[in-house]
């Protein structure tokens, strides 16, 4: 079975509240399948407010995906070489968007001239990552409010494009 169509652009910057909205509802519905409770609602609570969601997503390149015209994920890549933020629309998971989203990353990342790309993945996140090339570093603790979570520091050498 095909996939949905899957529009990718850079984003211009309109509508901040709505990336955050979807992150916020990424966070509290599908990651719920790899993180308890306690976990999700810690990671909740530290969700920026929108001043600093504004200024986070500023410093940021930030390409978005498109599904029936309908906002369906993101992903923002920071210099010299991070994929800070990755998030998918609970209503549109497990439809290839995630994998689209990354491997616009690494294109943009190579244009950037970046060696190496990095990431913190998440549980669910992993295996995206490492079916893109990434490896695992390290696992890591990460403190969320209250509580710990698990992610893992993972990172892909880009060898230089040949002219
Ligand atoms: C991680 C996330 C971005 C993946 O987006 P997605 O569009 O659903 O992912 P894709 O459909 O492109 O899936 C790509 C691969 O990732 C893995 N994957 C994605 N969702 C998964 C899940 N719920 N359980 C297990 N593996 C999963 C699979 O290997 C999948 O390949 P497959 O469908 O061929 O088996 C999305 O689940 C999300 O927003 N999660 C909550 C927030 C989060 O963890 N963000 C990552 C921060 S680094």
């Amino acid at each position: 079975m095909s996939g949905p169509s899957i529009r990718l652009r850079r984003w211009r910057g309109d509508a901040p509240e709505a990336l955050l909205e979807l992150l916020r509802r990424a966070v509290a519905e599908t990651a719920r399948s790899c993180y308890d409770g306690d976990q999700i609602d810690a990671w909740l609570s530290t969700l920026p407010d929108p001043a600093r969601w504004r200024k986070r997503l500023a410093d940021a390149e930030v390409i978005v995906a498109y599904t029936d015209s309908q906002l369906a994920g993101f992903v923002a890549l920071r210099a010299p070489g991070l994929v800070d933020l990755l998030f998918v629309d609970p209503g549109r998971a497990r439809q290839g968007i995630g994998r689209a989203l990354v491997a616009r990353a690494l294109v943009r990342a190579r244009a950037c001239g970046w060696r190496r790309l990095a990431c913190d993945a998440s549980l669910l996140a992993r295996p995206l990552f490492e079916a893109a090339g990434f490896r695992v570093l390290r696992q890591q603790r990460v403190t969320r409010g209250q509580c710990r979570l698990t992610n893992f520091r993972m990172a892909l050498e880009l060898p230089p494009i040949r002219s």
